[in-house]
């Protein structure tokens, strides 16, 4: 299933972001992709807010790896842009975060090329409009339908 959102600006892009991490639960690999500047980072932040993180979230396009912790729940934010191999990634120790109670949010995942990380994936794809950006948020895995759904109905009725 795969759905389209227009989200016209920084604001939407963190409102979209908090409800969809409310709805998220572990395990979960979440891929973003898009263009540099497309608001991943902004979107992550949103994600983490509303999975219940209070603390300042910044890019990990420098460290690479930031994670935040909430009771049971880790939550790992990457970014590949930096780095070319899947060698070079599967270095950082990503497959040592795959867990049941773990969330990871990939920026750049397409670095990730064909390898498989795990199934319970689901795809952010951000596209840049003349004013805004179009998100398109799919996953192959039935079980993450009522998210999508819930999601859409979100941003249809949010204004
Ligand atoms: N829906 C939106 N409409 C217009 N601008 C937006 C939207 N969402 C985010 N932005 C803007 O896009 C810019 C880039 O955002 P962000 O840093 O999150 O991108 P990124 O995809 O993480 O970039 P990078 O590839 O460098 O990591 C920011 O200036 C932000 O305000
Ligand atoms: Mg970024």
């Amino acid at each position: 299933m795969k759905i389209d959102l227009f989200v016209k600006d920084e604001a939407k892009t963190f409102k979209l972001g908090e409800k969809f991490g409310n709805l998220l639960s572990s395990p979960l690999i979440i891929y973003l992709k898009g263009d540099l500047g497309a608001g991943k980072t902004h979107f992550s932040k949103g994600i983490i807010k509303g999975l219940g993180i209070d603390e300042d979230v910044t890019s990990p396009t420098f460290t690479l790896i930031n994670e935040y912790v909430k009771n049971d729940l880790n939550i790992y934010h990457l970014d590949l842009y930096r780095l070319d191999t899947v060698n070079q990634i599967l270095d950082l120790g990503i497959e040592d975060f795959i867990n049941d109670n773990s969330i990871i949010l990939i920026e750049w995942s397409e670095k990730l090329g064909e390898y498989n990380l795990s199934d319970n994936i689901i795809m952010v794809d951000i596209f840049h409009k003349k004013e805004g950006r179009t998100f398109s948020i799919s996953s192959n895995i039935k079980k993450y339908e009522p998210i999508l759904k819930e999601i859409k109905s979100f941003v249809d009725t949010w204004d």
